[in-house]
C-alpha cells in the first residue's frame, strides 16, 4: 500500500542532496508495503524557483536514478538551514501506475501546493466537479489532486488562513481515509500533514532533550461567530490551559505512513489520530489542531519512545526479509511468549486482556475476525478455542464479514487478528463490531496501529517487524497468541488440566523443534527446483492441520504466481479429486492426531488416482512415508501446535519457488503489505 515519508529539517542546515538522500532512504524504507510509482517534492535549486517535483514509474532505483540527473550542480550542494521535504511511494487506486498519477499530486502548474496521499478519497468526483466550476482544470487521474487543488482553492478564497487552517477546512469537504502530508510555496519551511483511517505519525529528533513529552491539542471553537476568521482556537479539555506548541531549537520532523521509516533518525514519534491536523511553522513549532472535540478524547498526543531497532529492519546476511523472517521464528515465537507463559507454574498471563477474562468467560459467542494469512491463525486454532473455551467460535473473513451485515450482539466478544493493525476491511468491522456494542479485542503485531487504539483491551503478539509482504513469523505469532488466550479461558477448569499441561509442555519446546524444521531448508530447495515449472500445487491436510493447507496455499499464490489450493482432505472425494493424476504435484500433510485415519483414507484415494503426492508427516513415522518417495519430516509435538511446525516447509518451499521463478519475494506484484482500502 502506499508509503508517506516527509522530512522537515529546522535550523540544522542541510543541502538539497542530503534531503533527497534522506527522503529516498525514507521511501527505501516503506519499499516492502508494496507500490508501483514513487515520488518526491523539495524546494527548487534558486530562490523563487517554484517546488520541485520528480515523479517515476517502478522502484525507487529508477527514481534515485532521475534524481541523480535532474537534481546536480552547486545549488543543490548548498546547506539551507530551514526546508520541507515529501515523498512517496504509489499503489495505484485510481488511475494507472504513470507520471502523472504519481504523487506529490499538485495544485497547479507553479506547484503551489503539493501533496502525498495513502487511502482512498470517495467523493472525489463531487469534489472535482465544484473545483471545475470554479476553473480548475485536472491533468491526472487520481482522487488525490481534488485534494490538492481544494487546499488551493482555499488559499485563494481565504487569504488570511495559516497553512493548518486550509488543511483543517480541506478535509471537512474529504470523505473516505486518508493520510497526508503536504508542502507549499507560499509556506515555505512548513508542513502541514493529517490522516482519517489511514495511518500517520511524526518522528521528533532534537539535539537536546525536548522539553515535555506530549503535544497539546487546540480545537476551533465549535459555534464561530459568521465572518471571524477561522478557526478560532482554544487549548486544553476546558479552553483554559495554556497553549504550548511543541517548540524547539535546531529540530528534525519526520512524517511516516510507519515507524520502519523513521527509526533509524529518532525513535521518539507521534501516533496522530483520526482528523488530526499536524502543523509544523515556520518558527519550528509543531502544533496539533483538531475541529471537533470527541468526549474520550485525552487532550494531548503523547510522544511515545519506540522500542524498535534498526537492525530490527535490515536484512542481514539474509537474501530476502521474508527468509530472514523465516529463520527468526524460533525467536519470535518465544517473544510471544515472553513473560506471558510461566513454564515453572503452568500459568499463563495477558496482561493486555486480564481484567476483561471474567467478561470474556460470560459471553455468548466468540467471533475471529480477520484477513489473509491473520484469518488463516483463526481458522487454525478454532477447534482448541472451541475445546478450552467450550464456547461457540466464528471464524470470519473480514470483507465477507461487512458484507452480510452480520448480526452481532452485546454479549459477543470480538477477536480483530491483524499483522499490521491497519488492514481496512478488519477495522470496518471493528468499528461495525463496536457501535453493536461488543467486546473488542485486538491481536496485532503493531503498537500504535489503529486496531490497537480502537480495540477495548488485546493481545500484542511481539513478533517484531514484519517487512516481507508475505507474512511468515506474524503467522506463528498470532498462532500462539490464540493458543495462549485459550489456555488462560480453561485456567481454572479441571477436567482440562492435563490438556493444559501436554500444550504448554509443547510450547516450552516450540522454538527447538522449529530449529528443527528450518533444518530441512535445503531439502525443500531440492524440492522447489522439481515443482517451480508446473502450473498448480494442492496442499491436502485435515484437522488442525487445514489451515497449514490454506495458508501454504496462498503463499505459493502470492509469492510465485502459480495457481495452488489448500484442500481439506474431507472434501477430496466431493470435487478435487478430479484434478488428481500422475502429473498434478499434491503435498499432503498427515500427523499422528485424532484424524490420522481419515488423512491415510485421503492418501490412498490420491495414490491409487496415480498421484506422486509429497508428504509432510512426522519424524520416523515409516508407515505413512511408505506411500511416497518424498517426505519431509518434521518433529512429533502436541496435535494442536503441529500447525506451527507443518507451515514452515510450505513457508520455504513457496519463498525457494519464487527464487527460481526469478519473482520479486518481498514485494509480490499487486500486493501491499498493509491493506489499507476496503
Ligand atoms: C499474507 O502473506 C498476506 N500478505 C495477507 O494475506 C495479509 O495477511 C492480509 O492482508 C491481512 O493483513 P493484516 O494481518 O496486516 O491485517
Amino acid at each position: 500500500m502506499c508509503g508517506i515519508f516527509a522530512y522537515l529539517n529546522y535550523l540544522t542546515p542541510k543541502s538539497r542532496q542530503q534531503v533527497l538522500d534522506l527522503l529516498l532512504q525514507g521511501l527505501k524504507r516503506l519499499e516492502y508495503r508494496g507500490y508501483d510509482s514513487t515520488g518526491v517534492a523539495i524546494d527548487g535549486a534558486s530562490a523563487g524557483d517554484d517546488i520541485l517535483l520528480v515523479r517515476r514509474i517502478g522502484k525507487v532505483k529508477v527514481l534515485e536514478d532521475a534524481i541523480g540527473e535532474l537534481c546536480r550542480g552547486e545549488a543543490f550542494n548548498q546547506p539551507v538551514d530551514i526546508h520541507i521535504g515529501i515523498a512517496h511511494t504509489r499503489w495505484a487506486t485510481h488511475g494507472v501506475p504513470s507520471e502523472v498519477n504519481s504523487h506529490p499530486q499538485r495544485s497547479d502548474v507553479e506547484n503551489s501546493f503539493v501533496v502525498v496521499h495513502n487511502g482512498i478519497i470517495t467523493n472525489y468526483k463531487d469534489v472535482k466537479t465544484l473545483l471545475e466550476k470554479r476553473g480548475y482544470v485536472f491533468e491526472s487521474e487520481t482522487d488525490t489532486e481534488v485534494i490538492a487543488k481544494l487546499v488551493h482553492h482555499l488559499w485563494q478564497t481565504h487569504p488570511g488562513y495559516t497553512f493548518g487552517e486550509l488543511v483543517e477546512q480541506a478535509i471537512q469537504q474529504l470523505e473516505g481515509a486518508f493520510a497526508i502530508a503536504f508542502k507549499s510555496k507560499h509556506f515555505p519551511g512548513e508542513c502541514v500533514a493529517s490522516r482519517r483511517g489511514s495511518p500517520l505519525l511524526v518522528g521528533i529528533k532534537a539535539k537536546t532533550k525536548l522539553a515535555t513529552d506530549h503535544v497539546p491539542i487546540l480545537y476551533a471553537k465549535a459555534h464561530r461567530p459568521h465572518g471571524q476568521p477561522f478557526p478560532v482556537l482554544q487549548a486544553g479539555s476546558d479552553g483554559s490551559a495554556e497553549f504550548q506548541p511543541l517548540e524547539h531549537k535546531e529540530v528534525e520532523y519526520f512524517f511516516a505512513s510507519d515507524a520502519s521509516a523513521v527509526i533509524e533518525h529518532t525513535n521518539r514519534v507521534i501516533y496522530l489520530e483520526d482528523d488530526d491536523v499536524a502543523a509544523v511553522k515556520r518558527d519550528g513549532t509543531l502544533s496539533i489542531h483538531r475541529l471537533n472535540k470527541c468526549t474520550d478524547d485525552p487532550h494531548i498526543r503523547e510522544i511515545i519512545t519506540l522500542k524498535m531497532e534498526i537492525q530490527q529492519i535490515m536484512k542481514g546476511n539474509y537474501d530476502y526479509f521474508m527468509l530472514k523472517e523465516i529463520f527468526e521464528q524460533p525467536e519470535s515465537v518465544v517473544n510471544t511468549m515472553r513473560g506471558r507463559v510461566r513454564f515453572d507454574t503452568q500459568t499463563i498471563v495477558l496482561g493486555g486482556i486480564k481484567e476483561y477474562i471474567p467478561e470474556i468467560k460470560r459471553c455468548r459467542r466468540l467471533m475471529l475476525i480477520a484477513c489473509g494469512t491473520s484469518y488463516h491463525s483463526a481458522v487454525a486454532t478454532r477447534q482448541l478455542l472451541e475445546e478450552l473455551t467450550e464456547l461457540p467460535v466464528m471464524v470470519e473473513l473480514a470483507s465477507d464479514f461487512l458484507d452480510r451485515n452480520t448480526p452481532i450482539f452485546r454479549d459477543d466478544v470480538c477477536f480483530f487478528i491483524s499483522q499490521s493493525g491497519e488492514t481496512a476491511d478488519t477495522l470496518m468491522s471493528l468499528r461495525y463490531c463496536k457501535q453493536r456494542g461488543a467486546l473488542i479485542v485486538g491481536v496485532t503485531n503493531t503498537v500504535g496501529s489503529s486496531i490497537c487504539r480502537e480495540s477495548n483491551c488485546g493481545v500484542h503478539i511481539n513478533a517484531g517487524p514484519e517487512i516481507g509482504v508475505a507474512s511468515t513469523k506474524a503467522y506463528t505469532s498470532q498462532f500462539i497468541s490464540l493458543v495462549m488466550f485459550a489456555l488462560v479461558m480453561s485456567e481454572d477448569r479441571l477436567s482440562l488440566q492435563q490438556r493444559r499441561q501436554e500444550i504448554i509442555a509443547g510450547l516450552s519446546q516450540l522454538d527447538e523443534h522449529i530449529r528443527s524444521v528450518l533444518k530441512l531448508n535445503s531439502q525443500v530447495q531440492e524440492l522447489a527446483k522439481e515443482l517451480y515449472q508446473h502450473k498448480s500445487l494442492l496442499i491436502m491436510g485435515r484437522g488442525f492441520n487445514f489451515a497449514t493447507c490454506l495458508e501454504g496455499a496462498l503463499k505459493v499464490k502470492e509469492l510465485t504466481y502459480m495457481h495452488s489450493e489448500g484442500i481439506l482432505a474431507g472434501e477430496l472425494k466431493h470435487g478435487p479429486l478430479a484434478l488428481v493424476d500422475d502429473e498434478m504435484p499434491v503435498l499432503m500433510i498427515v500427523t499422528r492426531d485424532p484424524v490420522y485415519t481419515k488423512c491415510m483414507n485421503a492418501l490412498q484415494q490420491v495414490t491409487s488416482r496415480k498421484g506422486r503426492p509429497i508428504l509432510i508427516c512426522e519424524e520416523n513415522d515409516t508407515e505413512t512415508m511408505s506411500f511416497s518417495t518424498r517426505s519431509l519430516q518434521i518433529p512429533r509435538t502436541v496435535d494442536c501446535l503441529q500447525g506451527i511446525l507443518t507451515v514452515i516447509p510450505l513457508q520455504l518451499l513457496s519463498y525457494h519457488i519464487a527464487v527460481l521463478r526469478g519473482c520479486d519475494v518481498d514485494c509480490p506484484r499487486n500486493l501491499a503489505k498493509s491493506v489499507t482500502v476496503e
